[in-house]
């Protein structure tokens, strides 16, 4: 058995090692500078106590990019000067943000282990390569991402860090292959176990959804399916799942290889940057190819995140979106019917504060508890963890469930293909299918339709955004004067009956997040919301949300941006957004 010895080296803190929304993203070049991710790892271990590091077993794997793998023996050296027993990692360094969730709740090790916590190597949805980003974060017992208890913590940490420990001795492990690595150190033995990164997250999803009526729908030729990874880790689960399990044809997968830098694109499944599979999905036909496939689905770089697309009416020949807020909703009235993991009925469901109320409706008709959290899932994880939320999801294309602590790109997918099988189940044999566009439609007719838009203003000024939000903050204690300027504005919109400031009290620790966002509500359920992104890297990034209730069964089918184009005045004028900004129009619309 190889032994090594610790070496203690002297360090110096680092600026700018604060942990944002999902912990520490910085451009490679940042990342390899002497000390810098060793200063931040040697942090985390202090934050979390060096008596709970003896004999821990910690994951570390990540959604591969660049400089993952060098990250990961780092890591590996230091955990084990640190006295950790055990480091899992996924082969060649690779698991998704949800399947560290997955391993870390329920892999046991040969010897019955099971995970303390885990270092995730990934900045999400972010750009991969020499020149673009890397990330780091630490995820708890309970599978969810790091409190903020402990990620200020570690923050203090890096701003007083003298050394760090690293194991001296200890070879580069070759996480190419599946097996078992042992060593001793000060401490006694020290294992790397490298294992298969599918696995164990394939085996929690075959007992949440029945595969069998799955591989039905995926068998019949009158459906058909495109998944696209974008290079990300999706792609280790894509074929795994869709293919080998569920038996879809190889040719439905699109980049699904993962890329240490996503192929040079940007790993965010929207209809910006899911280029291809919006080409495959709406513009097969114009080309005179085949025909598009019924369902087309997308994930950002660490398969979160999740993009669902149906194929639209032949004569549109477009494809039909559904949006993260719809499809949260969806999923929520139909899991009990569709999905065996919740036929005992939901716990209860939530949202983020700027989704839209699609979800609000649904726990309304069938009596579940609801709540509205701030943005980020974090927030989720305390009322899962006590029971009270079985679904929830996210505008900005996060849809999960209390199988993990952290939303699901993949599991939202299946979550769509068991609704489908389930609305088809006596009709595969039929002329037509149940197609997305037809369950959405059908949604919006037992629920009412939510039409709903998102105005990204990136990389803005942050003193005039800050102003902006300073100003809007102000008007909103004033009613009458909002309604004033709204009146001023089309008098073709309801009333403001309230604004706030949105604050959240958790209701499992009592714990208050404040300024999180401002709220405009209208008598007719409309909204607005303003809120500044908290994972942007340059200058501010300002959100405007737009959204209007419409209960009219005759007045749902229409383009969004049409049926919202005079709220979107309000909210652009009401806020002098282009005085603040600078900009005429925004950089993103979602
Ligand atoms: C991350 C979090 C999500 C959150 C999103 C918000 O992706 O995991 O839970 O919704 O950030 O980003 P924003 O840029 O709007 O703050
Ligand atoms: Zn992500």
């Amino acid at each position: 058995m190889t032994s090594f010895k610790v070496t203690r080296v002297q360090t110096s803190p680092i600026d700018g090692q604060k942990p944002g929304t999902s912990g520490l993203r910085k451009k490679v070049k940042v990342f390899v500078q002497p000390h810098y991710l060793q200063n931040f790892v040697q942090s985390t271990f202090n934050a979390l106590g060096a008596d709970k590091m003896k004999g821990a077993t910690l994951v570390v794997s990540g959604d591969g990019r660049y400089y993952s793998k060098d990250a990961i023996q780092i890591i590996i050296k230091m955990a084990a000067a640190n006295g950790v027993r055990r480091i899992w990692v996924g082969q060649n360094g690779l698991l998704s943000t949800p399947a560290v969730s997955a391993v870390i709740r329920e892999r046991v090790g040969a010897d019955g282990s099971k995970a303390n916590g885990a270092f995730i190597l990934t900045a999400s949805h972010n750009p991969g390569g020499p020149n673009e980003d890397f990330g780091i974060k630490y995820n708890m017992e309970n599978g969810g991402p790091a409190p903020e208890g402990i990620t200020d913590k570690i923050y203090s940490n890096t701003t007083t860090i003298k050394e760090y420990l690293i194991a001296e001795g200890l070879p580069d492990v070759d996480i190419s292959k599946i097996g078992l690595g042992n060593f001793t150190g000060p401490d006694g033995q020290f294992d790397v176990d490298v294992f298969d990164s599918a696995s164990d997250y394939v085996k929690l999803m075959k007992s949440i959804f029945d595969f069998k009526s799955i591989m039905n729908l995926l068998s019949s030729p009158k459906f058909s399916f495109c998944y696209d990874a974008l290079h990300g880790v999706a792609g280790a689960y894509a074929k795994r799942i869709f293919v080998e399990e569920l038996g879809a044809k190889e040719s439905s997968l699109l980049n699904c290889v993962p890329k240490e830098d996503f192929g040079g694109g940007h790993p965010d499944p929207n209809l910006t940057y899911a280029k291809e599979l919006v080409a495959r999905m709406g513009l097969s036909k114009l080309d005179n190819t085949e025909d598009p496939p019924e369902f087309g689905a997308a994930a950002d770089g660490d398969a979160d995140r999740n993009m669902v697309l149906g194929k639209r009416l032949p004569y549109f020949n477009f494809r039909f979106f559904v949006t993260p807020s719809d499809s949260v909703a969806i999923i929520a009235a139909n899991a009990v019917q569709a999905i065996p993991y919740f036929s005992g009925g939901l716990k209860g469901v939530a949202r983020s504060m700027p989704t839209s109320a699609a979800l609000d409706v649904v726990a309304k008709h069938l009596n579940l508890k609801f709540f509205e959290v701030p943005t980020g899932w974090k927030f989720f994880g305390n009322l899962m963890d006590a029971g009270m939320c079985s679904v929830c999801g996210e505008e900005s294309f996060g849809t999960g469930s209390d199988h993990i602590r952290e939303k699901d790109g993949i599991w939202a997918v299946l979550a769509w293909l068991a609704i489908i099988a389930y609305k088809n189940k006596d009709n595969l044999g039929g002329d037509k299918l149940v197609s997305v566009e037809d369950i959405v439609r059908q949604h919006w007719s037992t629920y009412g339709r939510h039409y709903y838009t998102r105005y990204d203003y990136e990389n803005v000024d942050s003193g005039g955004a800050n102003q902006l939000m300073d100003y809007l903050v102000k008007l909103q204690s004033n009613l009458t004067e909002v309604n004033n300027i709204v009146k001023g504005i089309r008098s073709d919109v309801s009333k403001v009956v309230n604004a706030d400031e949105f604050e959240y009290k958790d209701p499992v620790d009592g714990s208050i997040s404040k300024h999180q966002g401002i709220r405009y509500l209208f008598e007719d359920g409309s909204r607005l919301v303003f809120r500044l992104s908290g994972t942007g890297s340059e200058g501010a990034t300002i959100r405007l949300y737009i959204e209007q209730y419409e209960k009219d069964p005759s007045k749902i089918g229409r383009e969004s941006q049409d049926a919202l184009a005079p709220l979107v005045e309000v909210a652009l004028k009401l806020s002098k957004m282009q005085e603040y900004t600078g900009r005429s129009a925004p950089t993103v619309i979602t």
